[in-house]
C-alpha cells in the first residue's frame, strides 16, 4: 500500500466531548481529551486526504493542513457535521458525545438562595450524529463510509457489535479498557461484519495510522 493511500478522499472526523449548558456558567460534559481523533485527523491528512475535524471543547493545537471547526454542544455538533459531511467520502465519529442535556438552558445564573432546596434538572435525547449520517443515502449507497467508535465499560465485544448494526456502520473500532481519557496510548478493537481484530497497545497516533490504513483498503482508490 502506498503511503498516500487516501488521496481523493475527503474525511470527516468528530472529536472531543460536547457541552451541554445548563445556565452561563455551568454545564454537563463527557470525559474526553479528543486526542485520539486529532491523531486520526493526522493520520488521515497523512495518507493523503482532505481532512476536516469538527471538536467539542478540548486543549489541542490543530494538526497542519488540517481545517478544523469548533463546537460546544451536541446539537451544534451534528448540524455542522451534517452540512459538511455531504462533500465527504470518509466520517469518522471519534467524538464523546453528550446522549442528554438539560431541557432548558436558563440564560441567568441559577442562584443558590440559601434555602437548601436543589435546582431539578430535566433532560432530553440528543441527535445521534452517527446513526443519522450513517443512515443518509450517501451511506447507504457506499459513497460514504462511516467509522464509529465505542467506550464500555464491561463486555466490550458484545456492546460494540450490537452498536456497530444498531448505528448501521460498516466498522466500529472498541476501545479496549481501562479507560484511556487523556492518555497517550490506547489499544483498540476493530469489528466489522466478518468478525473482529485487535491493535494491541501502542500510542495514539500509532494506532491512528494503523486504523486509516485499515480504513483505506476498505474504500474504493481515488487517487
Ligand atoms: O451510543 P454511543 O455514544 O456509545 O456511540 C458511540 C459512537 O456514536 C461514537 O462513534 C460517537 O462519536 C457516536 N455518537 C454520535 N452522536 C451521539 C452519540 C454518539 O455521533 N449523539
Amino acid at each position: 500500500l502506498s503511503p498516500k493511500k487516501l488521496v481523493g478522499h475527503h474525511v470527516l472526523v468528530t472529536a472531543g466531548p460536547t457541552f451541554e449548558a445548563i445556565d452561563p456558567v455551568r454545564g454537563i460534559t463527557n470525559l474526553s481529551s479528543g486526542k485520539m481523533g486529532f491523531a486520526i485527523a493526522r493520520a488521515a491528512r497523512d495518507a493523503g486526504a482532505r481532512v476536516t475535524l469538527i471538536a467539542g471543547p478540548v486543549h489541542l493545537q490543530t494538526p497542519r493542513g488540517v481545517q478544523r471547526v469548533d463546537v460546544q454542544s451536541a446539537q451544534q455538533m451534528f448540524d455542522v457535521a451534517t452540512a459538511l459531511v455531504t462533500e465527504a467520502s470518509i466520517f469518522i465519529a471519534t467524538a464523546a458525545v453528550a446522549d442528554w442535556r438539560p431541557a432548558q438552558a436558563s440564560e441567568q445564573k441559577i442562584k443558590k438562595d440559601g434555602s437548601g432546596e436543589v435546582p431539578a434538572l430535566t433532560f432530553v435525547e440528543n441527535p445521534d450524529i452517527l446513526a443519522s449520517i450513517a443512515h443518509s443515502r450517501a451511506a447507504e449507497s457506499g459513497a460514504l463510509f462511516c467509522v464509529g467508535f465505542a467506550a464500555e465499560s464491561e463486555n466490550l465485544l458484545a456492546h460494540a457489535s450490537a452498536k456497530r448494526k444498531r448505528k448501521g456502520v460498516p466498522l466500529l473500532v472498541g476501545n479496549i479498557g481501562p479507560a484511556t481519557f487523556g492518555q497517550d496510548d490506547n489499544a483498540l478493537v476493530l469489528i466489522d461484519a466478518e468478525g473482529h481484530r485487535e491493535m494491541a497497545r501502542a500510542s495514539k497516533q500509532v494506532l491512528a495510522d494503523e486504523l486509516i490504513a485499515d480504513i483505506a483498503r476498505r474504500v474504493p482508490v481515488k487517487g
